[in-house]
């Protein structure tokens, strides 16, 4: 992609719906023996790549735009195939649906991790707390419960709320005999999409969105029409994308209180921001961002999907900012990159001191994973002169036409190899294995 930097943007951008609701609600799907009808899904390569990874476990798909019907009426023990999976962390997400409802299920271990070790032991001692016999061998996880029973409601403590363990065994829990209990359970805005999906399938959920989860199992679900939320990742990267080039934007299709930490950090940094319709929200720069400091945490803590394209922000704030990343072990390695362009930032374990520049100029910058790639088009729209960014690939995962998004705000870029997320069954071969 090639980005000439220095160009003010102006416009409204829509958001589309969120990749971590679509990934885990897809593999929600499993849990119904009926035709699930899914709005808002966007186009993205890490969806197509469950889309194909449902459809080798017989699941019946029809897409419409950004509308996905989803038919696992007739859903069978074949494992997913290691090559999908290891490409899609999400992907694991599959084994909570398929152990509820098949009593069996193989299902490989996500591969290794561009940002991180990133392990699924809480996902498989919740499931063993819930009566499931899991053995690990050979990289595949296989779980089973015993012939003629169902997984039983249990009490479990996470010992950290991880987004993927209490999405794991909520819907896990969803057709388990009996309550269960899920404590320090994640919070984020996509469990409780999740867990609003699994209602409308009939699940009896209470407490989402707070740090204790109630499932009372039921014995069966059926089909049921949704629409997910919209991407707040997305829409964070947007709000920054006013902040750096110093441009009013307007955002459309946005839940404002899922963005509570982000806004809270650009004001701190000089921005205003307001609602001007309960979904839209405006950015309105000040001339230039001054310092912070920022510190990831889990919800409603400051996301660490957002931590790259601040580091972006902050290599051009008037000061010096410390960044604190908590969350994944080593999800800073953008730092080097943006210092190809000019930037001042020195990073030590999981802490970047970043201190200001008042100029970045354009460079041939790699993206090292999803959100990296997102901070570097920050940078490039706007340093001096042009910045040609490759790993492109990293990019298609995680946004919905974000070029096309940024041209039509009237940013200067163009990229050469157009990748449609919709084509991705010619072209997963090339893509390289990695999550998040
Ligand atoms: C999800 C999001 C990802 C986001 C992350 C944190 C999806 C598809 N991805 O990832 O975009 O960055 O939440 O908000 O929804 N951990 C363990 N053991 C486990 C599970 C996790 O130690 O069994 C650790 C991880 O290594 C990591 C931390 O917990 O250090 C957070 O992981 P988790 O919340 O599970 O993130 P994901 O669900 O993988």
């Amino acid at each position: 992609m090639h980005i000439r930097g220095g160009v003010r943007l102006s416009g409204c951008v829509p958001i589309s719906g969120a990749k971590n609701s679509a990934l885990v609600i897809l593999a929600g799907a499993l849990l119904a023996p009926g035709v699930c009808r899914l709005h808002n899904i966007p186009s993205l390569v890490d969806v197509a790549c469950m889309l194909e990874i449902l459809a080798t476990l017989g699941v019946a798909i029809r897409r419409d735009g950004s509308s996905l019907e989803i038919d696992a009426r007739d859903i069978t023990l074949a494992d997913a195939p290691y090559e999908l999976v290891s490409q899609l962390r999400a992907s694991f997400f599959a084994i909570g649906p398929l152990l509820a409802r098949l009593g069996e299920t193989r299902v490989p271990l996500p591969g290794g991790c561009a940002i991180g070790a990133r392990p699924v032991d809480l996902h498989v001692r919740g499931l063993q707390a819930m009566g499931a016999e899991v053995q690990i061998e050979h990289g595949l996880v296989h779980a089973r419960v015993k012939k003629g029973k169902r997984l039983q409601g249990a009490r479990i403590y996470l010992d950290y709320p991880s987004v993927g363990a209490t999405e794991t065994l909520m819907m896990a829990a969803t057709l388990a005999e009996g309550e269960t209990l899920i404590e320090n359970a994640a919070r984020e805005p996509e469990v409780v999409d999740l867990a609003n999906f699994c209602r409308a399938l009939g699940a009896q959920i209470e407490g989402a969105g707070t740090n204790t989860i109630v499932i009372s199992g039921v014995p069966q679900l059926h089909g049921a029409e949704y629409s997910i939320i919209p991407d707040r990742i997305e829409a964070g990267t947007f709000l920054v994308a006013g902040a750096i080039t110093r441009s009013e934007l307007e955002l459309s299709c946005v839940v404002p209180e899922h963005l509570t930490a982000v806004i809270a950090k650009l004001q701190a940094m000089g921005a205003t921001i307001r609602s001007t319709a309960p979904n839209r929200l405006l950015i309105s720069p000040g001339e230039r961002s001054l310092a912070t400091d920022l510190e990831t945490l889990p919800y409603p803590g400051f996301p660490t999907d957002m931590q790259a394209q601040f580091m972006a922000l902050l290599a051009l704030a008037e000061g010096n900012s410390v960044v604190t990343e908590t969350v994944f072990e080593n999800r800073l390695r953008h730092f080097a990159e943006l210092n190809r362009m000019g930037a001042d930032i020195r990073v030590k374990n999981n802490i970047a001191i970043v201190r200001g520049v008042p100029f970045l100029s354009g460079a041939p910058v790699v993206a090292t994973d999803l959100r990296a790639s997102a901070s570097l088009v920050l940078a490039g729209l706007a340093a001096q002169g042009e910045t040609t960014m490759t790993g492109l690939h990293h990019l298609d995962r995680g946004y919905d036409r974000l070029e096309q998004k940024l041209r039509n705000l009237g940013a200067d870029l163009e990229r050469r190899n157009s990748y449609d997320p919709d084509l991705l069954a010619e072209s997963s071969e090339t893509l390289p294995p990695v999550l998040s």
